[in-house]
């Protein structure tokens, strides 16, 4: 099984609630950046993780903690069944980086173990479990784009007409999402959240100067405040010609939107001079889906 990294076009943070999760009003999108989980029958869990070259996965935990292992436990526990798996986890999506990877590896092990085992999980029961795993595990089945709110794990798709292209900047330094909610909370930024009406307009008349002017994420102002470095890359983005810059998630990645293939090339060429790592991707592309392998 194959599942995309996310972004997220909107992301408004209201206060946080009791659970200690905040509430969100976001957009997200699945962009053409991808893990893969290869799931095999076994008499124990297990889990390994390959990267694609210039990726750093040192921090990805490789005991029962890893989210795809969880992601097997709880739909075990779902069926009331007893049984294990090998997953091979190869990454290509930044790890830590605002980018959803470890969500993207817990959506793509409960597909893959659903259909290893043939247990015909329902798509309710499967995004059920899916939120339980994390905020943004939902969003990875469903792909494309969506609106989220609750903590982030109720989505439902949003009419997007774009063919958009992302520059994306990975950070060699991971930023800790809970630390940058953390931050959030001390800067006092909750607010009240609405549905980004403008995002949604501009999604579905698919000009990107006009997407450029919509694109929000209300975490900016904490991650900057724990990474006052990253502000450096959002110059060079401007400088480099991006529509717009925008920082994934909770960071340390930067976007910049493009126009369209060959601007998003022009402003990766300019910005890999400065950068080890400056990738290109599409959106919005699908959800966990299955790949075979040539
Ligand atoms: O849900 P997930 O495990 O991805 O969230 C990671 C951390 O990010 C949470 O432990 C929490 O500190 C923070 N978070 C939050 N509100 C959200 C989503 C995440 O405070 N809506």
């Amino acid at each position: 099984m194959r599942a995309p990294a996310k972004i997220n076009l909107h992301l408004g943070v209201g206060p946080s609630r009791e659970d200690g999760y905040h509430q969100l009003a976001t957009v997200y999108q699945a962009i053409g950046l991808y893990d893969d989980v290869t799931a095999t029958e076994a008499d124990d869990w297990s889990v390994s993780v390959t990267v694609t070259a210039d990726l750093d996965a040192s921090e990805v935990p490789l005991d029962g903690s890893n989210i795809a292992i969880r992601a097997g436990h709880l739909l075990c526990a779902h069926h009331g069944i007893e049984r294990a798996a090998r997953l091979e986890i190869a990454k290509s999506i930044p790890v830590a980086g605002g980018l959803a990877g470890g969500s993207a590896d817990a959506a793509a092990a409960l597909v893959a173990l659903d259909r290893l085992w043939d247990l015909q999980t329902s798509d309710d029961d499967l995004l059920a479990i899916a939120g339980r795993l994390g905020s943004d595990v939902p969003f990875a089945l469903v792909g494309g784009t969506a609106y989220g709110t609750g903590r982030g794990e109720l989505v439902e798709p949003v009419t997007d007409h774009g063919h958009w292209w992302w520059v994306v900047v990975p950070n060699a330094v991971g930023l800790s999402t809970a630390a940058v909610y953390a931050e959030y909370d001390a800067l006092g930024l909750g607010e009240h959240l609405r549905p980004p009406q403008g995002l949604f307009s501009a999604l579905a008349e698919a000009r990107p100067e006009r997407l450029a002017a919509e694109l929000h994420n209300d975490l900016e102002p904490a991650a900057l405040e724990l990474r006052p470095d990253l502000l450096d890359i959002r110059h060079e983005i401007e400088t480099a010609g991006g529509y717009a810059a925008l920082l994934s998630g909770s960071g340390p990645t930067w976007l910049a939107l493009a126009g369209d293939a060959d601007h998003a090339r022009d402003v990766a060429s300019e910005l890999a001079r400065d950068h080890d790592v400056v990738l290109c991707a599409p959106g919005p592309v699908a959800g966990a889906h299955v790949v075979t392998y040539a």
